[in-house]
């Protein structure tokens, strides 16, 4: 399946959830928690007992090399690859191996490089019917008002078809359709990937607009200070383990360290593993 990850119900923003403390572990008030998480790809074991939570409203940044595991989290928690040990706790249900489908339906959107949008249909074709299936035929009016007057490009080209979109417009679309809809979670996973720093700029804007309304975010970014920015805790994977979970701040001169095991550069000229589908 191509789809992306579409909520099946109108999905209330998360309404006076209080700001934590940077880096505070969220555990009764999580959106997500993940518990003693394995995933392996054959016999390759890829993540061992990766645990964090996210509060509601918050944004955690996923760092960590090339090949460390972040995407396998992302996968795991949005049901692409299964978990070999452990738990994911979405809302306060064990979600752990349900059907991508399912996890999708429940309100987690999975935001990648290269499967964010339907490329054949138009721009209002890929807001319209989410819009239609979560909140109803009489809300479109209104909820295509909002994508619109957020973000005023996708308005422009409300019917051209997504595909000849730029990578920028694409993320936008993706991003205006979990805006309106208030979606609790997305995992975003090198959403910046190929963009010029102009587009990223624009990116992260709208991610900024995602997370004041509410939603929280799950940010796998190799443009590592840039979603630091925005993130309210960071954990860093090192070979397929948590080696730092906590505020940013605390973080802040030693993450290259923790992230390589060496060194003070940060992964800035990574590309994706080349066997990584996102
Ligand atoms: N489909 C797959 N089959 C086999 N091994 C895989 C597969 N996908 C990932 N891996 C391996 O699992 C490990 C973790 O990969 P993952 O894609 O999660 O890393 P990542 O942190 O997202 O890296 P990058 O920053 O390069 O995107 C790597 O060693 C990778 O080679
Ligand atoms: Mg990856």
């Amino acid at each position: 399946m191509n789809a992306p990850a579409l909520s099946g119900e109108g999905v209330a923003p998360a309404a006076g959830a209080g700001e934590l403390e940077s880096g505070q572990m969220a555990t009764k008030g999580s959106i997500l928690e993940v518990a003693d998480l394995g995933a392996a790809y054959g016999p390759f074991d890829a993540l061992f007992d990766v645990t964090f939570a996210i509060g509601r409203g918050q944004a955690v940044a996923l760092v960590g090399a090339n090949g460390a595991g972040k995407s396998t989290v992302a996968r795991v928690v949005t049901g692409l690859v299964p978990a070999t040990g452990g738990r994911v706790i979405f809302d306060g249900e064990d979600i752990t191996n349900r059907s991508a489908h399912d996890i999708a339906n429940r309100g987690i959107a999975h935001l990648t490089e290269g499967r964010s949008v339907f490329a054949t249909l138009t721009v209002e074709e890929n807001l319209v019917l989410p819009f239609r299936r979560a909140l109803g035929r009489k809300a479109v009016p209104r909820a295509l008002g909002e994508a619109y007057e957020r973000f005023p490009r996708l308005g422009e080209r409300r019917g051209q078809s997504a595909g000849t979109l730029s990578g920028g417009e694409q993320r936008m679309l993706a991003l205006a359709r979990v805006l309106v809809l208030r979606q609790p979670l997305v995992v975003v996973d090198e959403l910046s990937f190929g963009l010029a720093p102009v587009v990223v700029e624009e990116v992260y804007a709208a991610l900024t607009q995602v997370l004041d309304a509410g939603t929280s975010l799950l940010i796998i970014e190799q443009h590592v200070e840039r979603a630091l920015e925005l993130a309210h805790q960071v954990v860093v994977l090192t070979k397929g383990r948590v080696a730092y979970d906590g505020s940013v701040a605390a973080v802040r001169g030693r993450l290259g360290d923790l992230v390589l095991g060496r060194g003070n550069e940060m992964p800035e000229s990574a590309g994706p593993a080349p066997d990584s589908p996102g």
